[in-house]
């Protein structure tokens, strides 16, 4: 029986010739394909400034050096999110303030978001939840209000629109992410558009040990082999192979999308019926980037959990995740920050039931079949024994 393993990238001739051709140029790090790389994303999105760095935790983590985040800062974001968009706050000492999600949307509750504000607040990350954005002018009226920065997660988010709005162009700052399993992969990778000169600078010196602007051309003709640190800064650059793959990948960014809106919608179409699973959903005035496609099992009317349902995938070859584990129920944010289960009960009530499904544009008509006809085995299969 074949598999069909929760993700694969889905990597073509493009992408190697492209990674092949900066191999064969003999420039392996940063240089020519991350700028011309960087340079069609912010065509692509529409931004002023795109930066690349080697991961969407690296985007967040210069994202918020650049605000100059200081130790006893508050950041909010939602509970139900993975741990990197907390753990950049924590780097600096400062406090990242969960909220609830919504029960349909699995994003920050709007509505729950003043009530966590204090003096120390500097910024809201929103997190834009499987691909879907969140209700971004709520939140921007929120950080005006208050003095906060917006800085999106947007690793789930490419390519996704709000109110005919592209996801990149909208809050202070935007960090998307390349990973692996990510609607465009490099491997690793990530980016932060803006339209700010002063955070665009910053930030592109802070990827790369501080040192002077256009280090990275010092071993180039161009180039000078001097060069002044002027920060403490990271290396958290991109090197030119994982830019030759985010070149070609960008190219069929949209293709991908539909791709992925067609097996949501054949899942949806299929699933829509069960009164035992909950489908997701968007919003009429948003696009979803379809990174995730998360079912909610009725726990009540199966009577079983998460886990059996997941076993019972993996056995009929297919591969499922869950996302997320909220924040606040692991060890280290109970720990240090003194959160608890029940602290965010949608959040919760979310986890419970979760299963992601497999969805990439490399899956058939026949791999999209099998998993629909695994999910009505299972539900039928643990109805009858919920009955027996
Ligand atoms: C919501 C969210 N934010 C941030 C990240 C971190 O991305 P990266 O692996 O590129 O650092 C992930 C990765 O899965 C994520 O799901």
């Amino acid at each position: 029986m074949k598999q069909i393993p929760f993700h694969e990238p889905y990597i073509t001739d493009e992408e190697i010739v492209e990674v092949v051709d900066s191999l064969r140029s003999g420039w392996l790090t940063m240089g020519p394909k991350t700028v011309r790389f960087e340079e069609e994303f912010a065509r692509y999105i529409g931004s002023k400034y795109s930066v690349t760095s080697n991961s969407c935790t690296a985007s967040l983590h210069l994202a918020l050096k650049a605000i100059d985040l200081k130790p006893g800062d508050e950041v909010i974001i939602p509970a139900m999110t993975f741990t990197a968009t907390g753990e950049v706050i924590c780097y600096f000492n400062a406090k990242p303030v969960i909220v609830d999600v919504d029960r349909d949307t699995h994003n920050i509750d709007t509505s729950k978001i003043e009530q966590a504000i204090t003096s120390k607040t500097r910024a809201i990350i929103p997190v834009h939840f499987a691909g879907q954005p969140c209700d971004m002018d709520e939140i921007l009226g929120i950080a005006d209000k208050y003095g906060l920065f917006a800085i999106e997660d947007a690793a789930h988010s490419l390519p996704a629109w709000y109110k005919g709005r592209k996801v990149g162009t909208i809050g202070d700052m935007t960090c998307f992410s390349f990973y692996a399993t990510k609607t465009l992969a490099t491997g690793e990778g990530g980016m932060i558009t803006t339209e700010n000169d002063e955070w665009a600078e910053r930030i592109k010196v802070l990827r790369l040990h501080g040192i002077s602007k256009d280090a990275w051309k010092r071993y180039s003709n161009e180039g000078s082999w001097f060069y002044e640190v002027i920060e403490a800064g990271y290396k958290y650059n991109m090197t030119d192979i994982q830019a030759a793959l985010g070149i070609a990948q960008l190219k069929k960014v949209e293709w991908m999308r539909e791709r992925r809106v067609y097996i949501a919608e054949r899942y949806t179409e299929a699933f829509r019926g069960l009164d035992a699973i909950a489908v997701p959903s968007v919003e009429p005035d948003r696009v979803s980037a379809w990174h995730l496609y998360v079912i909610k099992l009725n726990v009540e009317a199966l009577q079983a959990d998460r886990e059996a349902f997941i076993e019972g995938l993996k056995a009929k070859g297919i591969g499922a995740s869950v996302h997320f584990i909220p924040l606040h129920i692991h060890p280290f944010y109970r720990d240090t920050f003194g959160y608890k289960p029940g602290d965010f009960p949608e959040s919760e009530w979310i986890y419970e039931r979760s299963v992601s499904l497999p969805i990439y544009p490399g899956m058939t008509d026949n791999d999209i079949g099998r998993v629909i006809e695994a999910v009505f085995d299972l539900v039928k299969g643990l109805r009858d024994e919920t009955a027996a």
